[in-house]
């Protein structure tokens, strides 16, 4: 069986992107019923979809249950109580629910820790030994309303490395073999999740890990030839969920320099370069202290160059895109700039904080230019607030 390919609608969840990246045959993964109504309004098959995350309502399951008159591929499911809620709520549907497990495989995944999803002290997913008991439940036919056919997991995002996936992916194989001791012939898929990392800096270029060489690590683990596949004497469907490799490069967010601040800090010259966009449009530079490359889109008249902050207008010290970056001296105000690399987990993140409607999103496609959301306007922000009495 082909692998299931699904776009992380977090990442970048313009309908636009979406039908972009589903024209191309990926399915989605989702983690809320908001997400979901997105891939419903671009009538994506229920086949295509897993749905993810350790907070899911009654109501989501039951929309997913209900999704399309068929459902969807999988519930990743996070914690022993969702197992119990779900079970529950498909019941009552009179349904059954295609489930997979989320292991936590206790594996550092050497990134940020706001992205690292796969340790046992992480919210995310459920323990080896708590895997075991969910599984000796299903064989025990304590969840009838449940078709456990799958294991999940995702041990974090931004990775520059393979090796802790590769730690991750051997405690899969290893997990995949007792399970099959309780429930022979029952597990057809095991979904890697997504994590791959990209390069933010020009000089992290073709440093981070190819997609042939994750491919190949997958194909080794999980591939028709496996030892694991052989052992079962069946094959495995690969579910994977990138996110920000897809998204990420491909979008810049485009800002304007409102002012240029100079100021002398002991002894040494500091420039300010304020700017019309700010961390309610992107957040990761104050969230995560994350890096995007910066491009002024100028002729740079000279080649002298300045160390600058690049700080937002927002109300907050932390609303900054730069510290101490080299830029042209030449910039000033009324340049544009733009922020490399925000395309995923940009406009996504983004909110209307100081009451700044967000901006247009434009879409780039061969040269095409098209607007697929247009600049947020401040009436309606607050169109559906009561003035109260
Ligand atoms: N699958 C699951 C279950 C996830 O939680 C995530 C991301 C993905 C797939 C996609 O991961 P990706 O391929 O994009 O790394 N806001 C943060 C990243 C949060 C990632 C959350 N989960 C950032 O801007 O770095």
């Amino acid at each position: 069986v082909d692998p299931l390919v699904c776009f992380a609608v977090k990442a970048n969840s313009n309908l636009s992107i979406l039908r972009l990246v589903t024209d191309q045959g990926a399915g989605l993964d989702i983690v809320s019923g908001g997400e979901l109504l997105r891939a419903e309004r671009l009538q994506i098959s229920g086949e295509k979809i897993v749905f993810s995350g350790v907070g899911k309502t009654a109501g989501e399951m039951r929309q997913a249950l209900r999704y399309r008159g068929t459902g969807i591929f999988s519930f990743n499911v996070e914690s022993l109580s969702e197992l119990e809620l779900l079970n529950q709520v498909a019941k009552q549907l009179g349904v059954r629910a295609t489930v997979a497990l989320r292991f936590n495989p206790d594996v550092d995944a050497h990134t940020h820790p706001y992205v690292s999803t796969g340790l046992r002290e992480n919210k995310f997913g459920i323990p080896y030994s708590e895997v075991l008991a969910a599984v000796r439940g299903v064989a025990a036919g304590k969840y009838r309303h449940l078709r456990l056919q799958g294991i999940s997991l995702h041990i974090g995002s931004q990775l520059t490395s393979l090796s802790p996936l590769a730690s991750a992916f051997g405690h899969l194989d290893q997990l995949v073999r007792v399970i099959e001791g309780y429930l022979p012939g029952q597990i057809q898929f095991v979904d890697v999740g997504g994590g791959l990392g990209i390069a933010y800096r020009d000089k992290d270029e073709g440093r981070t890990p190819t997609i042939e060489r994750y491919c190949r690590l997958l194909v080794r683990h999980f591939g028709p030839a496996s030892s694991l596949c052989k052992d079962l004497g069946r094959s495995l469907r690969i579910v994977l969920e990138p996110g920000r490799l897809i998204a990420g490069n491909a979008g810049v967010l485009v800002t304007q320099v409102l002012y240029v601040k100079d100021r002398v800090l002991k002894g040494a010259q500091r420039r300010f370069l304020v700017v019309d966009a700010g961390m309610n449009d992107l957040i990761r530079p104050s969230l995560y202290e994350s890096y995007h490359e910066l491009l002024p889109l100028i002729q740079a008249k000279t080649h002298k160059k300045q160390r600058v902050d690049v700080v937002g207008p927002v109300c907050e010290t932390g609303d900054w895109f730069a510290r101490g970056r080299l830029m042209p001296a030449s910039i000033q105000k009324g340049d544009s700039l733009a922020l490399l690399s925000a395309g995923a987990y940009g406009f996504s993140m983004s909110s209307n904080y100081n009451t700044r409607p967000r901006p247009a999103e434009v879409l780039v496609d061969k040269g095409a230019v098209r607007c697929v959301r247009p600049r947020e306007k401040v009436e309606e922000l607050l169109a559906a607030e009561e003035v109260g009495v």
